[in-house]
């Protein structure tokens, strides 16, 4: 794939995701004991010499940071999945991943140069993401966004669950964002950061639709909802290696009394088998396999008719509204 117009590396996908919630340790046991990720081994904070501090207070503390976040890893990186303590429920920040680090400055000069307004991340920012740097920035909708380069990697997942996530190049999974005004954010999304629109679905009376960009091979790595003024995560995926990973979640999901928000199916453009439960702060967690990847002919086109050729049911117009 051709390198996107903001850096000669080019991103490397979504890297890691931040939410907040009341509750991170109902966060760590829905996404351990659910999901199949592990706590992180060493928590980010503050580094000596350098070097992240292991965290030896117990098991009970496993993957928990000294301000009470609760880090989670899927893969080799240190972590994935951030759940900072806080009293409102919801995405805190996204991280997308540059390639080089050599990449970065003239990235923050183009993304400046479009009137949006970016910093580089303090010490503490990049103690606090595990990274070796780092810039701040907002979408249209006010999402936090962050590009980040040189991540930690530790030890690869260990997780008996039975399920081992794709990563590596194609980045952590997805997201599906609430955006107020659909014209501003595509034009972000496409032209400041060089993401692609792989293809769209339109549904709904008032112009209602959602848009899938990808910025690696992976079919999106983003998605872009408008119906109505409300902005935040509508879905995180995270997609297994195997199908069986993904029916042995669902079991999991099933047995913990965990709403289930779509049944299993399979999507008709990006092609994943998965299904959708609700997570602890109301979005969903969609948990795939199979998705489709795009290679450089691929043509943007528009979807019409359906968004799945088999299952899903739960997933329709009225459910992609924002919870009240
Ligand atoms: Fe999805």
């Amino acid at each position: 794939m051709q390198p996107n117009q903001l850096s000669p590396g080019g991103l490397g996908g979504l890297g890691y995701v931040g939410i907040e919630a009341p509750d991170p340790l109902a966060w760590r046991r829905f996404a351990t004991e659910v999901c199949g990720l592990e706590p992180a081994l060493i928590p980010p904070g503050p580094r000596a010499g350098g070097v992240p501090v292991p965290n030896t207070s117990g098991p009970e503390h496993a993957g928990v940071a000294a301000d009470g976040s609760v880090f989670l890893k899927m893969d080799r990186r240190q972590w994935r999945l951030a759940v900072h303590p806080g009293q409102t429920q919801g995405l805190a920040y996204l991280g997308f991943e540059l390639l080089l680090e050599s990449d970065l400055e003239a990235a923050m000069e183009s993304i400046s140069k479009r009137g949006v307004a970016i910093r580089s991340g303090t010490s503490e920012e990049l103690e606090a993401r595990s990274v070796g740097n780092l810039a701040v920035f907002e979408d249209p909708a006010g999402h936090r966004l962050e590009l980040f380069c040189r991540p930690i990697v530790d030890e690869p997942l260990c997780s008996d669950r039975g399920v081992e996530f794709l990563t590596g190049a194609l980045g952590m999974g997805h997201v599906v964002l609430y955006v107020a005004e659909i014209d501003p954010a595509l034009d972000f999304y496409r032209d400041v950061l060089g993401f692609k629109r792989t293809d769209y679905m339109q549904f709904g009376p008032d112009g209602m639709g959602i848009h899938f960009l990808r910025c690696t091979r992976r079919h999106h790595s983003l998605a872009l909802l408008q119906v109505g003024p409300p902005s935040g995560l509508q879905h995180l995926m995270l997609e297994s290696t195997t199908l069986d990973g993904v029916g042995k979640t669902l079991d999991r999901a099933l047995a913990a009394g965990v709403e289930i928000s779509s049944s299993l199916g399979r999507h008709r453009n990006d092609k994943t088998v998965s299904f959708y439960m609700k997570g602890p702060s109301g979005f969903d967690i969609e948990i795939g396999w199979d998705g489709l990847l795009v290679d450089d002919d691929w043509v943007e086109h528009e979807f019409a008719g359906g968004g799945d050729d088999w299952g899903h049911q739960g997933l329709d117009a009225e459910s992609l509204k924002p919870a009240e």
